[in-house]
């Protein structure tokens, strides 16, 4: 995969989250994986470029922002709070400096539009941003857990994605909401198409 390098501990913990993502317990698919999880490394590395921020923060914060909930369903309330500890736990074991875990650490509990923490660093700014971006950009995604993990009707389904959406544009950096914008216009025009009566 050319996104992540290869031969450093980063490698392992893809290896490490992409197993999580393809396990049987996992509740959202191995498509978390592939049409979020890495949508988030590539907008969170490019984000990170462009801001000046420490890419290799943002890239592990973006490997292991959601792994809680991919691990276990019961975290996914909390998933912003068992994280960094999950995290924590992985970072310690592949020899990462201590200011580099809590760096990522508050990327991790701070990444949620739906949890008002305050997110104090360029990093934890870029992580949210990617975040959202990867909602906006990868909306099929969003499709599945409204239409096949809950089990939504059509309408019901449509208010949700939208719902999610605008709480996603709503956390967004003014760089990032000018590298998205083009597409999120398109998808809520794709939404908001009147049902034929
Ligand atoms: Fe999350
Ligand atoms: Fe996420």
């Amino acid at each position: 995969m050319d996104t992540f390098a290869s031969q450093s501990p980063v490698s392992e913990i893809v290896t490490l989250v992409r197993e999580a993502c393809a396990a049987d317990t996992n509740i959202f698919g191995y498509g978390i994986w592939t049409h979020h999880i890495v949508e988030v490394v590539r907008f969170g590395k490019r984000l990170a470029r462009l801001c000046g921020a420490d890419e290799e923060v943002v890239e592990l914060a973006a490997l292991l922002h959601d792994y809680a909930a991919v691990k276990d369903e019961s975290l996914y309330a909390d998933h912003h709070i068992h994280g960094p500890l999950e995290a924590e736990k992985i970072l310690i074991t592949l020899g990462y400096a201590p200011e580099k875990i809590e760096a990522v650490k508050h990327c991790i509990a701070t990444h949620r539009a739906s949890v008002a923490l305050q997110r104090q660093s360029i990093e934890a700014q870029c992580l949210a941003d990617a975040d959202a971006m990867a909602h906006i950009a990868q909306v099929p995604s969003l499709m599945r857990m409204v239409y096949v993990e809950r089990g939504l009707d059509i309408d019901e389904g449509t208010r949700w994605v939208r719902a999610k959406l605008q709480r996603s544009w709503n956390k967004l950096s003014p760089l990032a909401r000018q590298m998205i914008a083009e597409k999120y216009d398109a998808v809520l025009k794709i939404l908001d198409a009147p049902s034929a009566a």
